[in-house]
């Protein structure tokens, strides 16, 4: 290979060069290499095959969705960094253009030279590298990327964050930048539990954060269990997936979805409760498949055993009334999706300690009505949503009750369905719907709740585009 001259640039080029060769120590010729080098390593090798001295631009192939897209994934400083290396492989195996930045806590699980051989490019570290900052800069990295992924988000890391700190290389860029922002928490579970941490999430989620995980499960500290670990690469990247297919067509492109979901629990005292059947598999299934369709999805649910949909939002309650609180605090939404099988009545003076059993003598208990979530979003006169979905769960005479259902909850559309025992549709796989409207019915055929789910969400697309399906 030849050697370098640098006698034919311009005058201000060699000027410029001189003066970055001298703060770097370097000679003018060694400082031009490490520029070519970390600009190959930047733009991938296919760019210096298809570079031209004349300048000329190569013909732009046609790059599939996922080519064009750009993730920064920033790793902090868990145990559970070691996923992120894999992480890093299963985006690239999407053909996504990642870069990767490690906090200061993060390198002393994993070394920027092992995440930058997989990454196949420098990884970034500090906010006052000089290199750095003239190579690419926080604010570039900020700029030049389609969603940041913060896996593993430590507590610390959200709180900084939900608080608008700037104090190093990440929490900078993350305060500077305009992407998606997905978070992958994953921490003890006292700490995942902690009202602070609680406190940080839901403000992040109410700026617009996207949030998966964390898991329960077995956690590093031998003997532990709960839920703080963080998900599976697969399932942050199906979630990635989700994320960046708003920006390519999709029926429910730049909407705003929120869907309830699963049962509630009602308090007796600390160890009982009031609950039903409801599994959450059909309200789960609507909120993956409005994803899908490119929506920006808020899930409240109910306690259920079902993994959190990927690409969704999802807020976790226990009673009818944080349901209710969580769904206000969710609103403005274009589309709400009632599928919950909220419980009607809670108990007016939960014990607050556990109730004794004591011979012959039954405690009394005295039940309170609930709030109905749906029928106060759907009377709301301010931000309500511009299509008010809910469901009647019935065991007989499930039409009639399903257009009383309409009427008396001022709602858009009822999804009713029968929910006798003999139907397996409670806590089943499989649904039948027939769809009620102000003007309606259609009965849709006996299929999967992941069907009935694609359905619901051709149907609202058909609908919100004034052109019924
Ligand atoms: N719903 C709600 N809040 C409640 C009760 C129900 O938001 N407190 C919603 C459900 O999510 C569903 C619809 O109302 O979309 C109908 O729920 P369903 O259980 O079928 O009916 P109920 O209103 O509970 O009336 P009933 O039990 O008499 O059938």
């Amino acid at each position: 290979m030849a050697s370098l001259t640098v006698r034919q640039l311009d005058e201000h080029i060699k000027k410029r060069l001189r003066l970055r060769a001298a703060r770097n120590g370097r000679s003018v010729e060694d400082e031009v290499r490490t520029i070519l080098r970390a600009a190959g390593e930047e733009a991938g090798p296919e760019a210096l095959e298809q570079f031209t001295p004349t300048g000329k631009q190569p013909e732009r192939r046609d790059a599939t969705a996922s080519e064009a897209n750009h993730v920064l994934l920033i790793i902090g400083g868990g145990i559970a960094a070691y996923k992120s290396l894999d992480l890093i492989r299963r985006l690239k195996e999407r053909g996504l253009s990642v870069r990767c930045i490690l906090t200061k806590a993060a390198e002393h699980f994993v070394t920027p030279l092992s995440a930058g051989a997989i990454v196949g490019r420098r990884v970034f570290t500090d906010l006052f590298d000089p290199t750095g900052e003239f190579d690419v800069g926080h604010i570039r990295l900020a700029r030049e990327t389609d969603l940041i992924l913060v896996a593993p988000a430590t507590a610390d890391l959200m709180a900084k964050i939900a608080g608008g700190h700037a104090d190093d290389l990440a929490t900078t860029v993350l305060l500077a930048t305009t992407a998606k922002i997905l978070l992958a928490p994953a921490m003890n579970p006292g700490m995942w539990s902690n009202k602070a941490t609680q406190r940080n999430l839901a403000q992040l989620i109410a700026d617009g954060v996207a949030v998966i995980g964390p898991n329960e499960g077995e956690m590093a500290e031998s003997g532990e269990r709960g839920t703080g670990r963080m998900a599976e690469p697969l399932e942050i990247v199906a979630a990635v997936d989700v994320l960046l297919r708003t920006r390519a067509p999709g029926v429910l492109r730049g909407r705003r979805v929120l869907v309830t979901s699963g049962p509630t629990h009602e308090p007796i005292d600390p160890v009982r409760y009031i609950a039903n059947r409801s599994s959450g598999k059909q309200g789960h299934a609507i909120a993956a498949a409005a994803a899908r369709a490119g929506a920006d999805v808020v899930l409240v649910s109910g306690p259920v055993n079902l993994p959190d949909p990927p690409g969704v939002t999802v807020v976790k309650v226990e009673t009818a009334r944080a349901m209710l609180q969580a769904v206000e605090h969710t609103l403005p939404v274009d589309i709400g999706i009632f599928a919950a099988a909220v419980a009607d009545w809670r108990v007016a003076h939960a014990g607050e300690q556990k109730i004794k059993k004591k011979a012959g003598k039954m405690p009394e208990l005295l039940l309170v009505e609930n709030p109905d979530i749906l029928s106060t979003i759907a009377h709301r006169e301010s931000r309500r949503p511009k299509l008010v979905i809910g469901f009647a769960a019935e065991t007989e005479n499930v039409t009639g009750n399903a257009k009383q259902k309409l009427i008396m909850k001022g709602c858009d559309w009822i999804l009713a369905n029968d929910v006798s025992p003999q139907t397996g549709i409670m806590g089943g796989d499989r649904n039948t719907i027939q769809l009620v409207t102000a003007t309606g019915i259609e009965r849709w055929p006996p299929q999967s709740k992941d069907d009935v789910a694609a359905m619901l969400i051709a149907r609202i697309a058909a609908e919100l585009d004034g052109n019924k399906a």
